[in-house]
């Protein structure tokens, strides 16, 4: 991440959240708005993914010269300093759509050594898969990753399918505080 070289700046810490869901009324995307707007209370930037619902099918034909697609999906998390991910479970794993961009991002080495939060908002007992799904995906990309659970359901989202529950807010906004701290430690590094 760029600092702005001035000693009395403080360095720029941008956070990419994904949704591994493409649902309209998806309670993961719920859950990463409200992590982004609980962050920038702490002047945290969280910008939320759109790419993935636009990348093609992964072909390893095209991993040297990918589409404008996935070379903006590549750049927007090799440019993040710390990446917040929220995937439902699938048939007992990773979502289509998600891992698929997982996979255009294995040729870039855009998320070696990145930190990233998994953040489970499934109730307790459930998504077990997709979290050791996801372990051994990152641990193919050599990411540095954290698991959490702050526990979601269709009862704390309002009308407009936002989360409305101040306990979950406060938590994801640990969450997000805690990501770019180890995003702060690793850039120093
Ligand atoms: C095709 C499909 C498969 C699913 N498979 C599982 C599963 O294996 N295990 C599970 O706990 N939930 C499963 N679910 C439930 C979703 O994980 C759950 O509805 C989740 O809240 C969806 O996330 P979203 O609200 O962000 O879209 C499945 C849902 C769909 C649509």
């Amino acid at each position: 991440m760029a600092e702005t070289g001035h000693p009395a700046s403080p360095p720029r810490f941008e956070i990419l959240a994904i949704s591994g869901s493409l649902r309209r009324a998806s309670i993961n995307s719920a859950v990463l708005r409200a992590a982004a707007q609980a962050a920038a209370w702490d002047g945290l930037r969280v910008a939320l993914a759109d790419s993935v619902r636009s990348l093609p099918p992964f072909d390893p034909d095209r991993d040297t010269e990918p589409p404008a697609s996935a070379r903006r999906f590549r750049k927007a998390c090799e440019d993040a300093a710390g990446v917040l991910l929220a995937v439902p479970e699938y048939t007992f794993g990773i979502p289509g759509a998600f891992k698929n961009a997982l996979d255009w991002a294995v040729g870039s080495g855009s998320l070696y050594l990145k930190p990233i939060t998994v953040l489970k908002v499934s109730p307790p007992g459930r998504g077990a898969c997709v979290r050791e799904g996801l372990s051994l995906a990152l641990q193919a990309h050599g990411a540095h990753v954290v698991h959490c659970s702050v526990p979601v359901s269709r009862h704390d989202l309002d009308m407009h399918g936002e989360i409305d529950n101040a306990r979950i807010v406060a938590e994801l906004r640990t969450v997000v505080a805690e990501l770019a701290e180890r995003a702060r430690t690793a850039a120093a590094a």
